[in-house]
Parts: structure tokens; sequence; C-alpha cells
């Protein structure tokens, strides 16, 4: 089996023997002497470490920004990487000479990755606007600067991208690397995918790794077989078609982002809170769902807009159930210890359908939501004529609230009806009280949303995001 990893650093090829369970901001800076990638939480929250990637299977669509401290060596084979040394060549880049003229910063430690993420955004849109600047920001923390003089310099900087790597001709994607004791298996079927989960059965399912890697470097986790879900072509695939999404279990939240921005744009802006474009480019729909967190973030809108889920065993083929079927308590779910997640579908919308969902946080960006609602009516003017209501963070699992959807349908929606949806999802979730919510703060934020949307669908709060 072959030791080595190949890919394009910075516009030239690079192979190197080195553990697929190896983060790359390791790789970077302990073993190629790319230091101007940081390591400050190598957890995915600081951004110091972004670098820009584009995978094997994307052809020449803009590299996304990525967070290396999170991502493995098992994912980047004949991969293109950029990090801070490959761009501005051999000189400061113009956004690298504004920043400095600007004084964006200080002691300079989130530089290169507030760099490299602002980079990222010049390189697949000339003209970004403020709040364009903000989201690419979104994922990148300066404690000194302050983030003014930093999107002035990227204001500044609008309509100039950084050189793109070389030309350097077509790498291949080798099935299989095994190098140090940890193996990564990269089927391109589903059918070799789960035979290759039968075969190793202890071994890592890996598709973004936004979730799994942050233990590589918090608890110096070490992975012996890894497979990597996301060389499957098919489960990357998303398709609308005129009543529906089909959404391959290894698409990522950037990508379903953009796909539901106009049929659902309360959908699309909480997708972009949950996560900055480091986590959104690289976590994946199936990865979110299959961690069958009680806040869940993409469930409870999902479950709310009738989504389905599709399984498959190598024993028992496919089978396709509604989402909210899948969870059945605290981090346990419907899914055998021999199927995999391949995909989802969810329809898009009909006349009078109205659907919002909220999420509330501490913080704006890239914080967990303490209540997340999803509310999805058919409406006749102005009357609740189907419900789907669904919640985060309100139970073990993302749930539907059976008796507040019983309790609303017929009657219209405004504030009268808000009283009769308070009191029945009062039987339907009993909350826990931890360090984000106390049980009460969670009930009455859940029955106040309903308010919220009364507000939203008078038209007097619209929450919508900039395309
Ligand atoms: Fe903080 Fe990677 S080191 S996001
Ligand atoms: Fe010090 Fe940003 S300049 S952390």
């Amino acid at each position: 089996m072959n030791s080595v990893t190949s890919f394009v650093l910075n516009g030239e090829i690079v192979s190197v023997e080195a553990r697929p369970d190896m983060t790359l901001l390791d790789l970077l800076r302990d073993r190629l002497g790319r230091k101007g990638t940081k390591e400050g939480c190598a957890e995915g929250d600081c951004g110091a470490c972004t670098i820009l990637f584009s995978r094997p299977d994307t052809g020449k669509e803009h590299p996304k920004p990525a967070n290396a401290c999170i991502m493995t060596v098992a994912q980047i084979e004949a991969a293109e990487i950029t990090t801070v040394e490959g761009i501005g060549d051999g000189a400061l880049s113009d956004l690298q000479a504004r920043m400095a003229e600007n004084g964006s910063s200080q002691c300079g430690y989130c530089t290169p990755g507030i760099v490299m993420a602002l980079s990222g955004l010049l390189a697949r849109n000339d003209h970004p606007a403020e709040d364009d600047i903000h989201d690419a920001l979104a994922g990148n923390l300066c404690r000194c600067t302050g983030y003014k003089p930093i999107v002035e310099a990227a204001k500044a900087s609008l309509g100039i991208s950084f050189p793109k790597p070389n030309e350097t001709g077509d790498l291949s994607v080798r099935p299989s690397t095994s190098a140090g004791g940890s193996t990564v298996v990269r089927p391109t079927t589903v059918e070799e995918l789960l035979t290759a989960k039968r075969d190793f059965p202890d071994a890592v399912l890996l598709a973004g790794g936004t979730d799994l890697a942050v233990s590589l470097a918090a608890y110096e986790t070490q992975w012996q077989h890894i497979i990597l879900a996301s060389s499957v072509s098919s489960l990357r695939t998303l398709d609308v078609t005129e009543d529906a999404y089909d959404i391959g279990a290894a698409v990522t939240w950037e990508e379903l982002m953009h796909a539901v921005l106009e049929d659902y744009p309360s959908f699309a802006t909480l997708i972009k809170r949950f996560g900055s474009i480091q986590i959104r480019s690289m976590g994946t729909v199936g990865g979110n769902v299959g961690t069958a967190s009680p806040i869940g973030d993409g469930p409870p809108a999902m479950i709310a807009l009738g989504a389905t889920v599709t399984l498959q065993s190598l024993a028992r083929g496919r089978r396709t159930f509604p989402l909210e079927d899948f969870f059945l308590d605290y981090r346990k779910t419907e899914m055998a210890d021999d199927e995999i997640i391949t995909g989802f579908t969810m329809l898009r919308p009909k006349p009078n359908q109205f659907f919002r969902t909220y999420k509330i946080s501490k913080r704006y960006d890239q914080d967990i939501s303490t209540v997340c609602g999803a509310f999805n009516f058919m409406l006749d003017g102005d009357k609740i004529v189907e419900a789907r209501v669904a919640y985060g963070g309100m139970a073990a699992t993302p749930k539907r609230a059976p008796n507040a959807e019983a309790a609303i349908v017929g009657n219209a929606l405004n504030d009268q009806t808000a009283t009769a949806f308070a009191n029945a999802l009062a039987l339907d979730f009993t909350p826990l009280s931890d360090w984000r919510g106390t049980d009460t703060y969670r009930m009455r934020v859940a029955q106040g949303l309903f308010r919220r949307l009364v507000a939203d669908h008078g038209g007097a709060r619209v929450e919508v995001m900039a395309s």
C-alpha cells in the first residue's frame, strides 16, 4: 500500500510520507516548515490556521478557506492548498500591503489567517460588499487590532485578487494510503465504502472532519483506520429538481446554503450563522445529522421542511424515512452499525407556504444554539391549514412539537394564536438547564418565537441574508 500523500502546495506538487490522521496544520508547520500558518485554538474556532483549499474533484472552482487544524492528511490527497507563503508572488499581496498601511495588525498572530480568509473572499468575489467582508471574517478572531482597520483594508482591496497557483498538471487520488500505523481508504462508490466499513469496523468515517477532527488536537486521539466518505462522488451530489432537493450526505453546508438561498432565505441565514465559511466549506450535511446533537442546527429546519433521510447497508440495501424518526434518544439514532447515511430529500416551497427558522444563541456567529425553532406552515390567507414545527435544544434530540402543531391548525397566524401555541408547547417539551440557558428561559424563548413569526409574517421583521 502506498505510504505517500501527494498534493499541490502553493503551486508545487509535494509528496510526503505522513500519517493520514496527522492534522494539516502539523504537516505544514512541523514537517514542511510552513510556519506562516498559526495555531490558536486548535479546534476550528479562531481562524489563525486558515488556508485555501480546492478539492481534487471540483476542477477550477475557486479555493475555499478551511481550518488546517481540523483537516487531516487523509483529506488532502490530490487537492490544492495555498498558505500565506503562497500569495503575493514573493512580495506583499495588495491586501497585505493595505493591511500594513492601515494598521490592521498589532501582535500579528491572527494576521496570516485573516489575510487568507480575505484572500479567499477576493478570489471568489471581485467586489465584495461590507456584509461579505464581515461574513468572510466571522471565523477569524483578532484580540488586539479590532476589526475596523481590517475591514477598511479589505474594502480598499476591492477587485484585486491574489496570484493563482501555477499550472501543476493532474494528480490522481490514490485509493488508499498507509503511514505510521494509520490507514485511509478512499472509496469511489457507496458499495466500496460499505465494504470498507465491513472490513474495518473500527474505522472513523470521515467527511469534512469539522467535528471529528477536533479530537485529534484536543485529545491527541489517533485513528488506525479512516474511510473517507467525501471521496464518493455520488455522496457529493446536490440536485435541485422542480419539487425537491436531493442532497448527498457529503454535500457541504456552504453548498446547501447557496442552493436554498432563494427558496428559504431564513434557512440560508441559519446555515451562515452556525459555522464560519471555513467550517461550512468542509462540514457536511450527513456529518451534522449523523452526530445526532440535541441542538442539531440543521435538523430542526430540515424536519420542519419534511426532509427524509436515506440509509444504506450491504445486507439490507436502502431505506428512506422521515428525518424526525432518525433521532431516537440522546446521541442515539435509527442507523445500524453496518449502515451509512447516503442522503436526504427536502421539499421545495409551494404556493402559500410560509417558512422561517430562528436560532437563539449567546453570540451571533459561530455559536451553538441555546434554542433553534423552525416553522413550516401552509396558509389560507392568514389561516394555518398545515403546520410542521420543530425545535433543537429543547429535548435530547431535535424534535417536532405535535401538541403545538395541533393547537394552531385552523387558527389564524396572529398574536391570539400565540397563547394557544405557548400552552401546547409546554406539553411537548421539558427542556434541561445548562450553562447556555435554564429550562424556564428555553421554554419562554421557544414560546416567544411564535410571536416573532407573526411579526415576520406581517412584514414587520424579515430576516434574510445578503446573497
Ligand atoms: Fe484556531 Fe485552527 S487554530 S481555527
Ligand atoms: Fe493580535 Fe490580531 S493583531 S490577535
